[in-house]
This record gives C-alpha cells, structure tokens and sequence, in this order.
C-alpha cells in the first residue's frame, strides 16, 4: 500500500536537527520528474533567515548532483525511514554520472505539488526554494585548519540556502 504523506507547518517539527542531520543524513535532490539526481549528505541546518524558514546545505562542485543544484530553482531534502541506511550509504559513495541510483537502490520517486521529486522511503520533506548560493573560500575561513582538514584538494562546498516552502510527513 502506497505510503501517504501530510503537509505539516515546520514548527510542528519535533525532530531533533542535529540527530537528524548529523546521524540519520539526508538525501539532496534536485531536477525535474524526467531528469533528477540524489546525493547523500550530512552537513548542513535548519533555522530562521529573512524572516523566512529556511534550510541551507553544501555542496561539493565534482557531485553529479552540483549541476541540478546549479540549474534547479527547487531541492528537495529528504530524511528516510530507519531501515533504508543501505540507500544513503550507496547515494553517498556512488556517482549518478556512474550508476542509475533509483535502478539501483529501489526508492520510489513521488512529485511535489510544485513537481520536486521525493521518495516513498521518506520519513520527512523538506521542499526548498533556492534563495540564495554562494561558495566557500579560503580566505573567508576565520579557523584555517578547517581549510587543511576539510578541504586538502581545495574543492570548497558550494552553499545554498533554501526557504523551506513544504514540510512533508509520512503518516
Ligand atoms: C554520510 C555522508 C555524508 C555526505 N555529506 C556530503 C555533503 O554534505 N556534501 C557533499 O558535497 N557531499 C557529501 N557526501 C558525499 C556525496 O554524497 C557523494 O560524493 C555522492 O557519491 C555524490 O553523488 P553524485 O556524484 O551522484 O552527486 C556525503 C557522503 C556520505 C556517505
């Protein structure tokens, strides 16, 4: 039976951010129904910019995903059930240049009102509008040995801040 999901206001949400994030990670998902791709990530946050609820992540620019980052005005965040560990591990070691990851994994993409992609597997949504992107740079970095430590190849994150415009929860 098809999994049914609820839009919920985002201060109903009663998840932790830091377990969600750092310990269950998410799935970055950007395209349309017809050409999408998704990438496992774990850093990144939610909280309260221009007035507006907001989630921001980092993107690396050699992900196959940093094409649709760049050509999407929506993205997804995708949070799955406990079980599909298996799907995150393989979505955030496996390029999409390489593999096709729904063939692949067995998520089961569902569309948004606004026509952004999600997964049967999920728990919870968040659907983003990008608001706003920019990249890392080194000189930027108040801390240097985060530079050395994180970035040895140079390859800064790009960010990208997202009004969060649905919050979807599977019921
Ligand atoms: C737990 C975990 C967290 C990750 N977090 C990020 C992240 O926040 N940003 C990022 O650019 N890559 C992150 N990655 C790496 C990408 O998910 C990985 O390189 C993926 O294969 C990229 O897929 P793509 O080439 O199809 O976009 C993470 C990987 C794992 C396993």
């Amino acid at each position: 039976m098809e999994k049914k999901f609820a839009k919920i206001p985002v201060k109903e949400l009663n998840e932790n951010v830091f377990h969600l994030i750092d310990d269950d990670w998410m799935l970055i998902t950007a395209g349309d129904p017809g050409n999408f791709n998704t990438m496992t990530a774990s850093w990144g946050g939610l909280g309260i910019l221009w007035h507006l609820p907001v989630a921001f992540c980092f993107v690396r620019p050699h992900r196959y995903t940093f094409a649709f980052m760049e050509a999407s005005d929506h993205y997804t965040l995708c949070f799955l059930e406990d079980q599909y560990r298996d799907i995150l591990q393989f979505c955030g070691t496996r390029s999409g240049k390489d593999v096709d990851k729904v063939a692949e994994t067995g998520l089961v993409p569902l569309t948004t009102e606004t026509g952004n992609i999600y997964y049967q597997q999920c728990k919870m949504v968040l659907e983003c509008r990008k608001l706003y992107a920019d990249w890392l740079t080194e000189d930027n970095f108040a801390v240097q040995n985060l530079v050395g430590k994180n970035y040895p190849k140079k390859d800064f994150h790009k960010f990208y801040i997202g009004e969060i415009i649905s919050c979807l929860k599977a019921v």
